[in-house]
């Protein structure tokens, strides 16, 4: 079986073909970091605009490198939630295009569910039912994964994601975008107990977490440096971020082990890639006699590999879409 993934929600342009649900045949990524960097986060139109021009070169690179053609699809995959919607309905409109002249099935993914099966790709042992910690730069989500199509949300933040929370103290800090990896990058070098940064608590919904508390306290700790003419420690205070984001997550999500007894855990989506995090959650796993999967860094990102995959399990569980699917900038968080 042969599945084309499309992926165009935020500022990466790609397509791959995976073979049998697991073995990539091809993963090709134009990624437009480079560019919204100048502007310190994503520009919406810019990032609609750079899809228009790359997803045709992107697709056809995708086939070259498989070496096939869309007549020897079994289906065509895109993500069509959540996402930035001009994005979206760039690779939307171009999977509804390929899929009818190629008379194939057109398969939609959410985002979401895509980054969870880049564990997959990885480790094709994995198998549902596990528990699995979903931290993206727009999502922070524990899920239990039920089957390959089915999940049901056990918690998630009330305010900002992880990723959100990286990204705009990276900014508040002066770190380039994307935040996130130069977070983690500073903070190999700082003191993580140099700055004493809060850790909410949400009150009755011990599941679900809050970040957007650590991003005012990391701003008006720069605040008031900037207005006693003192220096952050950068670097210090990246590690304090860091090291206080990871312990939020990795607790929420022992609590989430103990509550329903999985012994299987899987994290997914960019901030996955963080080593803080996946130290942390290595050490809290290997506490317990957890099994742990990690998706590979290069699949923590946005990719279509991930939607291709998901796109192959969605497919054989029969859910396809016909000309009429529409693409959605956010969607209900239980319909993952
Ligand atoms: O999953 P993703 O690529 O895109 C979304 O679906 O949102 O996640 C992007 C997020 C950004 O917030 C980025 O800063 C963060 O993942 N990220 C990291 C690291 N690499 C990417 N955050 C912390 N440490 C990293 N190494
Ligand atoms: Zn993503």
């Amino acid at each position: 079986m042969l599945i084309l993934g499309i992926e165009s929600s935020c500022d990466e342009t790609a397509a791959s073909i995976v073979e049998d649900c697991t073995k990539l045949r091809s993963n090709i990524i134009a990624s437009q970091a480079m560019e919204h960097r100048k502007y310190g986060g994503v520009v919406p139109e810019l990032a609609s605009r750079r899809h228009c021009e790359n997803i045709l070169s992107t697709v056809q690179a995708a086939f070259r490198e498989a070496g096939c053609t869309p007549a020897d699809l079994d289906g065509i995959a895109v993500t069509n939630t959540p996402g930035l919607i001009g994005a979206l309905l760039v690779g939307v409109n171009f999977a509804k295009g390929l899929a009818f002249s190629a008379g194939k099935p057109l398969i939609p993914v959410h985002h979401l569910t895509g980054h969870i099966a880049a564990n997959y790709l990885a480790h094709p042992e994995l198998k549902p039912p596990y528990l699995c910690l979903v931290v993206s730069g727009g999502h922070t989500l524990l899920t239990e994964v039920v089957s390959y199509t089915q999940f049901r949300i056990l918690g998630t933040t009330r305010d900002d994601a992880a990723g959100e929370c990286f990204d705009k103290c990276a900014r508040l800090l002066g770190y380039p975008y994307p935040g996130g990896v130069e977070i983690d990058k500073a903070a190999q070098t700082g003191n993580p107990d140099l700055y004493k940064l809060p850790r909410p608590h949400v009150a009755g919904s011990e599941l679900d977490c809050s970040f957007s508390g650590l991003k005012t306290a990391v701003t008006n700790l720069v605040h008031h440096a900037d207005q006693v003419g003192e220096e952050i420690d950068r670097a210090s205070m990246a590690a304090s971020l860091q090291k206080t984001v990871c312990e939020i997550l990795t607790e929420k999500t022992e609590l989430a082990m103990q509550q329903t007894g999985y012994t299987t855990v899987a994290m997914a989506g960019g901030v996955s890639a963080n080593s803080g995090l996946r130290s942390a959650m290595e050490a809290m796993c290997g506490r317990h006699g957890y099994t742990l999967y990690m998706p590979s860094l290069s699949l923590c990102g946005d990719n279509a590999a991930m939607i291709a995959c998901q796109g192959s399990y969605n497919y054989l569980a029969g859910i396809t879409a016909d000309a009429t699917l529409n693409a959605f900038a956010s969607s209900a968080v239980p319909t993952i």
